[in-house]
């Protein structure tokens, strides 16, 4: 029994010493020399015929094996433990030289730039900026605004309905009318907004942006109106630019008109961008039809007014030289990417 003690002992301490992974001590040694199947407790099965008068002696032994064993292998344990630490951190081990991978940072839609432009020329001359729903009303959209039911421009065609009653605004117009109701004049606002006709071409989108334009206090005139549209034409484009009105019909005002610039690209020489005319299109305006100005209870006897609405999308199309107003909508990067430093 002693010399099988001391002969399991030393293949035991050879075991750890040639473990080399904390796996390999766990399976070649703990299992095989400590485990229920193992050596030692082969041999504490063998204790029942060892003679009573030895027992103890042997049994100290016994134990006093055991405990040098897993003394052992526990040494053993705690340096393999350091040293897997150790080359784990090692294959870890970051540069934190190593430049910081740059995040692409992001930049304002062509058309949001515009629209801010747009808006901070206004705001600039005392206008505030108000917000409507897209989702209208047949009355706001329409009837407010002095287009009865049977009005061409309410073509089936043109307009997304809902229902009989509810629809896709087709204008920003009938913010007129929803802020005429609540606020007494003076009154000088514009509303951003998108714009839905069922359209869908080169120059031409179902979803666009427009800046509706009101004005209304006592004695408003087309001159009032003539100024604040060449003012903003010569601060969007440039000094030089200069206005045309011609005359044009809506139903919302009387007299209306349809507003030219002189081409910012060649100068009102004639171009592609303004077909050879020198002129280039931009908005529709007018003196706010006294209906309009009744139907939402402001006195058309004390009170006129001037209305305008632009398209964003046209202004951007001009203002950079985009030929086709589907890229403004395909969210191209390489695109896109171009306005990036343009505020
Ligand atoms: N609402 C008109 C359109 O969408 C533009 C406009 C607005 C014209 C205000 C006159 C006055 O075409």
């Amino acid at each position: 029994m002693r010399e099988k003690l001391s002969e399991i002992q030393a293949k035991c301490f050879d075991a750890v010493k040639n473990a080399n992974s904390l796996t390999e001590l766990y399976n070649d040694v703990k299992v095989k020399f400590l485990g229920k199947n193992g050596e030692m407790t082969a041999v504490l099965r063998g204790m029942k015929d060892v003679p009573n008068d030895k027992k103890a002696e042997i049994g100290k032994l016994v134990n006093d094996t055991r405990a040098a064993m897993e003394k052992a292998i526990e040494e053993k344990e705690i340096y393999l433990t350091k040293l897997e630490k150790k080359a784990k951190l090692e294959s870890e081990i970051s540069d934190i030289t190593i430049p910081a991978k740059k995040a692409d940072i992001g930049s304002l839609h062509p058309l949001s730039i515009i629209k801010n432009q747009i808006l901070d020329i206004f705001t600039g001359l005392g206008f505030e900026v108000k917000e409507g729903p897209e989702i209208e009303t047949d009355y706001y959209n329409f009837q407010a605004l002095n287009i009865p039911k049977d009005h061409p421009a309410r073509d089936m065609q043109d307009t997304f309905y809902f229902s009989e009653n509810l629809l896709l605004r087709t204008h920003t117009s009938p913010c007129q009318a929803r802020t005429m109701e609540k606020q007494r004049p003076p009154i000088r606002m514009v509303s951003p907004g998108k714009v839905y006709r069922s359209d869908d071409d080169a120059t031409h989108s179902p979803m666009f942006q427009q800046i509706e334009g009101l004005v209304v206090d006592k004695n408003i005139t087309m001159c009032d109106l003539k100024g604040v549209l060449d003012e903003f034409a010569k601060r969007f484009f440039n000094s030089d630019t200069k206005t045309r009105f011609r005359p044009s019909y809506f139903p919302f005002t009387e007299p209306s008109v349809e507003v030219d610039v002189s081409c910012s690209i060649c100068g009102g020489k004639g171009c592609r961008v303004c077909k050879g005319t020198g002129w280039i299109e931009v908005l529709g305006a007018g003196i706010v039809n006294p209906a309009v100005l009744d139907n939402s209870g402001i006195d058309s006897n004390v009170y006129s007014g001037f209305a305008f609405g632009l398209g964003v999308d046209r202004l951007t199309m001009i203002k950079y030289g985009i030929p086709d107003m589907r890229l403004l909508f395909a969210n191209d990067l390489r695109f896109l990417k171009q306005f990036r430093n343009v505020r």
